[in-house]
């Protein structure tokens, strides 16, 4: 029997990440093989016309999965029905820009997202927020949707945890599936961190495997840097792997984490590890029946806990602004 079809509504449509992301949600690589997709792309009015462009170039795909494609600056309207909801338009940072206007400038986007989710989003409506500050953006949309369950709402991470497994990988020679139970904590900027300590290759302990001064000097910087790193050298913020992780955060959402194994994810804080309630903090999780959950009770080392303290005092820095500016 074919699966229900199912909405998924990406913002930021003509953006860079949205040309990288659309082709493979069309193709049935989000939510699985056999899923028929309404796609729902928003955009702001001026680019409208670059959406249409990219919904001409799906359709001409032939994708059998694809049901229908709607292009439209009416955020109601993008959001009705919609099962997912990939946020990734947002307010670049520009020359002269303090961290306060940018979450200024992102409130503005993110609060009439979260109200037009609330108001008609499906029941099962699940919402990551890619475009930056990713978790503050999340909290915004999650404080404008009181209806929806706050566990609905996540950040996305996963792009660290990918990039973490990569650098891991490379280091120890290993492939990327040979690593288990690495994880990000807190907030994706240069103050996330990644944690090697729970994480384990070939059955090991793999902060045992390499060398202290590697994971605090190289590791720890080059993964947290990455993403300033990709912008000095491509002269743009990354993108297919950034599409490639929202690919794999929602894949993972809708059909679950190995068995033995977590991954990364932006979500809600129930207060464990000293996380503040009610941030969007990353975690390690797991995801069982449609929903992610935090790994609990882990040791946390004293370099990892004041690693993951700064991160969150970060994020709550954030939210305290974006309260101060009456967006939450
Ligand atoms: P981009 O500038 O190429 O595209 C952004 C698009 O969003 C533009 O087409 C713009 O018109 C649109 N947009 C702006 N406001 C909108 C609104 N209110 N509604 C709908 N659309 C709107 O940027 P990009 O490279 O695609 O990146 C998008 C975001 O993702 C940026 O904020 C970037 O920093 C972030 N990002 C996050 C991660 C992560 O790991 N979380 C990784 C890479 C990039
Ligand atoms: C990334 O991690 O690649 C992006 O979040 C960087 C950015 O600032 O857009």
């Amino acid at each position: 029997m074919t699966p229900s079809p199912v909405t998924v509504t990406v913002t930021g449509a003509a953006g860079q990440i949205g040309y990288a992301l659309l082709f493979r949600i069309a193709s049935g690589q989000l939510i699985g093989p056999d899923t028929p997709i309404n796609l729902k792309l928003l955009e702001i009015p001026k680019a409208v016309t670059a959406a249409e462009g990219t919904a001409m170039e799906l359709t001409d795909c032939a994708f059998p999965l694809l049901r229908s494609i709607d292009v439209t600056d009416d955020a109601r309207r993008a959001f009705d029905g919609t099962n997912v909801a990939l946020l990734v338009g947002a307010r670049p940072r520009t020359q002269g820009m303090e961290r306060g206007d940018l979450l200024e400038a992102n409130g503005g986007i993110f609060k009439p997202q979260g109200e037009a989710i609330n108001a008609g989003a499906a029941e099962d409506v699940r919402v990551l927020a890619v475009g930056n500050p990713a978790n503050t953006n999340a909290l915004i949309t999650q404080a404008h949707a009181p209806d929806v369950p706050a566990e609905r709402f996540t950040a996305m991470t996963r792009l660290d945890h990918n990039r973490a497994l990569a650098q891991l990988a490379a280091k120890l020679d290993v492939g990327v599936n040979d690593i288990r139970k690495l994880a990000i904590w807190g907030n994706h900027s240069a103050t996330q961190y990644p944690d090697l300590f729970h994480a384990e290759v070939g059955g090991k302990n793999a902060a045992e495997q390499v060398e202290q001064s590697w994971l605090a000097d190289e590791f720890i910087p080059t993964v947290a840097k990455r993403g300033a790193a990709i912008i000095e050298a491509r002269g743009a913020s990354s993108a297919a792997s950034a599409a490639n992780a929202a690919i794999d955060h929602v894949h993972t959402w809708v059909n679950g984490t190995a068995e033995g194994d977590w991954t990364s994810a932006g979500v809600v804080s129930d207060g464990s590890y000293g996380v503040p309630e009610g941030l969007i903090s990353s975690f390690p999780v797991t995801a069982r029946d449609g929903r992610y959950e935090i790994v609990q009770g882990l040791d946390i080392d004293p370099f990892s806990r004041e690693r993951i303290d700064a991160s969150v005092a970060e994020l709550t820095e954030e939210r305290d602004t974006v309260r101060r500016l009456g967006y939450i």
